[in-house]
Order: C-alpha cells, then structure tokens, then sequence
C-alpha cells in the first residue's frame, strides 16, 4: 500500500474520499500516486485563535519586513512552510491590491452596490503572483533544477519573474499565437525558455504533465498543490481588507480552475476554525466557448464534460479541460456556489462598463461582471440574487495585458470566432461596441479644436 505518513505537520491528502492517502510533504508529488485524484495539502490549526491572528496580521501590516509586506507571507500561518524556511522565500511583495468601488457596473449588472478586488495590480500583472511566490519558494526548497508550465500566458509570465528572482531555470509552454503579447512579452524578458507549441492550451498541458512525471522538472501549473496553498490568502486579504465582514458572494472566472478551488479550501478551513461564521457564495463565471465545468454541472456528470475546441478571446481562459475541476466543484458545493456562461458580447461590453469606472482589466476578469448582468436578470433557481446583496468580483489580469483586444474593441473591430490555422487568424460575427470611445483624428487646428470642445 502507498501510504507515506509525514512526520512533519503538512501533508498531502488525497482528495478522493475513497482514497484518503497521505504523503510526505517533501515529496515532488501533483497527483495521488494510489489513485491518480488530485491532492490537498493538510495543515494544523494555527496556534493562535482567530482574535490574535487578525491582530498579528494588523500590525504585520504596518512592518518593513519583506514577509509581512507580501500579503501571501503576511499570512504565513496559513502556508504549509515551517519556521526555517522563511530565510529563502521568493517574494516580490505580491498582493496588497485594493477593493475598489464601482458604481457605474453596480448599475449596469443592477446591484445596489459592487465592489472589485483587483489581482491585476501585482508585480507581474496578474493574480498568478500569489500562488507563483509559495510554488517557487517550493521548488527552490526541493532543489528543482528545472521548472515548467504550460500556460494562456499569465502563468507563464508570473513564474518567469519569479524563477528569475530565484536564479531557476525556468521552461514555458505556451499555444502558439494564441497568448496575448503583454505575456508573451514578460516571459521573454524573465529569460525563461519559451517553447511556442503548436496546438491548444489543453495540448501544451497533457504535454508538460507528462514531461515532469518522467524527468525531474518541477511542474508548476495549479495542479501543484503549492500554487493553490498561496492563492488562498487572497482571501484572507480580501476579509481582512472588510474587516472580517464575509460577503454575500464572491464571484471569480473560471479557466484551469485554481482560483476558485483555492478560495472554496480556504474557506472550509476558516469555517472549521471558527474564524468565519457565514461562507460566501463562490460564483465562477466561464466563457460560453470555452465551459467545462459548466456543461458538467448543467449535466450532472460525475466526470468532466471537456470542451475539445474550447474557444474564446478572453485567451486566458481559453480551456477546454480544466485540471481543478474536481475540486472547483467541491467549492461549488460547500460554498453553495455556481457556475455560469457569458458571450463573447457580454464580456467585451462589461469590460468598458469596468473601464468607465477607470479600472481596467484583461478580458477574462470581465467576466464576472458579465456574469453578475446575467445572473441578475436571469433570477434562476439556482442563484437568485437580491440588489442588496453583498458582492467582490475578483478581476484577476491588468488591463495592459491585452491592450489589442481593447483597442479594437474601441475602434469597432474586434471579431467573435477566430479560426486558428497554420497562424491564419478567420474573422467572423462582429462583437458590437456597445460603449466604443473612438479616437478622432484631427490636424493642429486650435480654432478647430476650440470648436469642437465647445470652450
Ligand atoms: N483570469 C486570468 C487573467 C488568467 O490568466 C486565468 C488563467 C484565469 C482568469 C483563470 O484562472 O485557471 O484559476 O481558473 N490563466 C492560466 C495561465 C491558465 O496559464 O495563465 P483559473
């Protein structure tokens, strides 16, 4: 029988309830080796109670120490990490984005109110920094010599950064011409290898799966257990950025489906522990092209229903089969939760409802704001939504990742379908611009211009 018990106080857990078996922490392990189920990591209650962490994690606030200054670290009673390996963290002060108010979407989607916690606003633009400070402080602490991801971009560029920070070598699969070219960008200037694959994202991923079961690289997608153990104290930062006030519901995109399924285990965690006495309603919101885990719901599959030409221009969830699926349902159910689809309109026109709020995003993170628009008309069984409830979107990307898509957005030209082929891009079904802000084009005329701004 595989059954490793560690003798330290993390381990990994099997997530199969029929399963249940424990490993060593230690262990380069994505997997269950006895049943191939994905793992958690199990850690110990804090030693503290809930009244002392919040007031630790106050003052930690105010420090200059680069681990209280990260608001991954500051939390660091909550990450599988012992005493002595807090001397080689990778951390580049990740986190610390606001909540912002945004009225002119709370009357779009028509809530009363709505709020967004913005994970674009980190050092490599995007929410993958959380998880990429703990998976990389991992790999270093195992003695990787390798790492490697397959990724729509964000991915790639966040481990780029941070393996370049840790002096790893860093490899980068990515879908050939199918990323945005900010996040092209950042992973060629990281110095990663960047290996353009042909085919999709689901490709690249099987690929480097396979790759890091047979050699010794250290995969660092969010099936590695240690990416998801950071992206939680998004949460923690979140309510502590409330004042521990949990909201009515939190409503994230949906692409490898990480983020949701961090959050759902960190909340179980805070509910145990008495930290949390009501659980928000996670909400992950998918693009209608590319909708695993939505056509699996819908269908009460007990398998995942894969979308194999899974399509969209939010690139990054450009996903047809997710590897968290398992547990993004698991959030979905102790969280009372659901997941839902937008249209490639629904998303470019909440994204410049977001932007006339001044907060831009990549259009992935606008999602959720499409999502809330149609929840809230829809008024389903499943998810009524009253206008009072209490709600954080979560905008995961920068806006200047992907600044072509807003642009034709603005200038009328951006296009529904595209058909990859031989890098051949085939335009089909215009997207409406609903909000288009034109630029004009106008000569060094001041009477002209005068004129035209009626000073
Ligand atoms: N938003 C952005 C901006 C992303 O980059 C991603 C995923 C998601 C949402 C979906 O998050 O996978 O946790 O459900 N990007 C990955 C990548 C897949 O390779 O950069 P998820």
């Amino acid at each position: 029988m595989v059954f490793v018990m560690s003798d330290r106080p993390f381990f990994f857990r099997c997530i199969n309830e029929a399963c249940h078996k424990e490993f060593d922490i230690g262990r380069k392990l994505y997997q269950c080796p006895s049943c191939s189920d994905l793992l958690d990591i199990i850690k110990p209650p804090p030693d503290l109670d809930p009244t002392q962490l919040k007031e630790l994690f106050r003052q930690r606030a105010a420090s200059k120490n680069p681990l209280d200054i990260s608001a991954v670290w500051r939390y660091r009673e909550f990450l599988p990490f012992e005493e002595r390996d807090l001397g080689h963290v990778v951390t580049m002060g990740e986190g610390n984005n606001p909540v912002l108010e945004t009225p002119r979407c709370a009357e779009y989607v028509g809530l009363n109110r709505l709020r967004v916690k913005h994970l674009g606003w980190n050092p490599t633009g995007s929410f993958k920094d959380y998880g990429m400070t703990t998976a990389v402080t991992q790999a270093k602490k195992l003695g990787s010599r390798v790492v490697a991801c397959a990724s729509t971009g964000n991915t790639s560029a966040s481990m780029a950064a941070y393996c370049a920070r840790a002096g790893l070598r860093a490899v980068v699969f990515i879908p050939e011409g199918q990323i945005a070219f900010g996040k092209l960008s950042q992973s060629l200037d990281y110095g990663a290898l960047t290996l353009q694959l042909e085919g999709n994202f689901d490709v690249a991923m099987g690929l480097v799966r396979e790759l890091s079961d047979e050699t010794d690289l250290y995969l660092m997608n969010s099936i590695n257990p240690f990416r998801l153990e950071g992206q939680q104290t998004v949460i923690l930062e979140l309510l502590e950025q409330l004042d521990w006030k949990v909201p009515d519901r939190i409503v994230v995109p949906g692409g490898n489906l990480g983020n949701c399924s961090s959050y759902g285990k960190i909340l179980m965690d805070l509910k145990k522990m008495g930290f949390i006495d009501k659980v928000p309603r996670i909400t992950i919101i998918q693009a209608s092209g590319a909708d695993p885990l939505y056509r699996t719901l819908v269908t009460s599959s007990a398998e995942l229903v894969p979308v194999p030409d899974a399509w969209t221009l939010a690139s990054a969830i450009k996903i047809g089969k997710p590897i968290s699926w398992k547990k993004a349902l698991r959030t979905l159910k102790f969280t009372d939760g659901w997941c839902d689809v937008v249209s490639e309109q629904e998303i470019a026109d909440a994204k410049a409802t977001l932007g006339l709020d001044g907060i831009g995003c990549e259009p992935a993170s606008a999602t959720t704001v499409a999502g809330l628009k149609k929840l809230m008309k829809l008024g389903q069984d499943d998810v009524t939504m009253d206008p009072d409830e209490d709600v954080i979107a979560i905008l995961t990307g920068h806006q200047l990742k992907d600044p072509d898509y807003t642009v034709n957005y603005h200038l009328d030209n951006l296009h529904e379908h595209a058909i990859y082929e031989n890098n051949l891009i085939e335009k089909s079904g215009k997207i409406k611009s609903t909000f288009a802000n034109k630029p004009m084009e106008i000569g060094p005329d001041k009477e002209k211009i005068i004129r035209l701004l009626k000073l």
